[in-house]
């Protein structure tokens, strides 16, 4: 059976509304100001505190499916790339070359054994290590006195993988990622299974993916994943299968917030079922659940698949989405199963398309000297005030550290 936990607002007044608890004091708490949208100068500072010291997301596992698997991505302005070693873990580096500063890896592919700068050839290992140097005593002479490879590794970042993502902590003294997501794992192994995170199998086929730009900063589209308020409005069809009050918020401290919801139909459509989660809680095959993991990660689960959406923030007005779905089985990518996967597809594909006008729309209103973060209301906007809290928590302490 699923334990409720504390933070779980669906337990505290399951009475009082379906949404909640509501909480009036929330309505004039501190919001972003809207600096924290649109300056670039707010944007590096954010990138060096909130996001330095926690776990976001950079990219998937199976961008770098295979040793020698390299990747590279631009992240807040940070030139990284990600690499899959030849014993399997995956690691990031900072995508430059120790020497004169060259993009060592431009495109993602397979490496080989070395990954080599473009400039004047320098082969670092897929550890990191500098190994060849040619040239660097003349012609031919590939050695030279003071000069040892052993002190020019390449600077590495820290990482791990979770639910098929690759996850960065920057200032590398974050807990370690599991139990960082402990909380939101040990809630969704109650409802999907003990090990329902290590069974995810990532469709790579042609329904298994979407990209999206927003222009619009990344933290908007972390507040409209996180609340239900909009489904009338900005997802109408949605809403006549999925409708507003059978949605409830969920607050996951401290790592997380979003909705959930209580009818989720695994027989919509006439393509029929997917495989389920088979250790899913029987007594809640409807349910479903959507969080925003702070910072830059909205994570879906149902019983029949799951998907990650990862939001790469380009610029303080740009955001990549990257959406990745996968299955309890391995059967469910397979051939029998493919119209369905087309037709889950296509419903997100229009669900994510018609939330672009509003994020984008909240971005413009961010250049308005009238707005001042505005409000939460008391029982709608209780994840997006979650969300606020806990940025607006670290920005302080972050701040104040990098200060004193
Ligand atoms: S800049 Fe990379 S080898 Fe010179
Ligand atoms: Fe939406």
């Amino acid at each position: 059976m699923f334990a409720m936990t504390p933070n779980d607002t669906l337990a505290s007044t399951a009475a009082a509304s379906p949404h909640g608890a509501a909480n009036p004091e929330i309505s004039h708490s501190a919001a972003l100001p809207n600096r924290a949208y649109t300056s670039y100068d707010e944007w590096l500072k954010e990138r060096d505190t909130v996001i330095a010291q926690t776990w976001a997301g950079l990219g998937f596992s199976s961008d770098i499916a295979e040793p020698g698997s390299v990747f590279p991505i631009m992240f807040m302005g940070l030139p990284l790339v990600m690499v899959r070693d030849q014993q399997g873990r995956a690691r990031v580096f900072h995508n430059v070359c120790r020497h004169r500063g060259m993009q060592l890896v431009a495109e993602a592919g397979d490496a080989g054994l070395v990954i080599r700068c473009p400039y004047h050839k320098w082969g670092y290992d897929l550890s990191g290590q500098l190994k060849t140097t040619p040239n660097i005593g003349g012609m031919g002479v590939h050695e030279v006195a003071g000069f040892d490879c052993a002190d020019h590794a390449l600077n590495s970042v820290r990482c791990d993988e979770s639910m098929g993502v690759v996850f960065i902590n920057l200032s590398g003294d974050a807990p370690a990622l599991p139990a960082h997501l402990e909380p939101l794992l040990s809630r969704w192994r109650e409802l999907a299974g003990p090990e329902f995170d290590q069974q995810l199998i990532a469709d790579a086929g042609e329904f298994g993916s979407m990209e999206l730009v927003l222009n619009s900063n990344y933290k908007l589209a972390v507040e409209n994943y996180c609340e239900s308020y909009h489904l009338p409005f900005v997802h109408p069809d949605l809403n006549t299968y999925s409708p507003l009050d059978a949605h409830y918020n969920l607050t996951v401290d401290p790592l997380a917030s979003g909705q959930g919801t209580r009818v989720y139909d695994l027989n919509r459509g006439d393509s029929g079922p997917l495989p389920q989660f088979s250790e899913w809680d029987r007594e809640r095959l409807k349910t479903a659940e959507y969080l925003s993991l702070y910072p830059n990660v909205l994570l879906g689960i149902q019983a029949d698949h799951f998907f990650v959406i990862l939001l790469l923030s380009e610029a303080v007005d740009q955001t990549r989405e990257r959406l990745q779905f996968y299955y309890a089985e391995s059967d469910g990518v397979g051939d029998s199963y493919r119209e369905r996967r087309e037709s889950l597809h296509a419903a997100w594909s229009t669900v994510f398309a018609e939330d672009i006008s509003v994020v984008e729309g909240m971005q413009r209103g961010r250049a308005s000297p009238a707005f001042d973060g505005g409000l939460f209301t008391p029982l709608m906007d209780v994840p997006t005030h979650h969300f606020h809290q806990w940025f607006l928590s670290r920005f302080e302490r972050n701040t104040t550290r990098a200060v004193s």
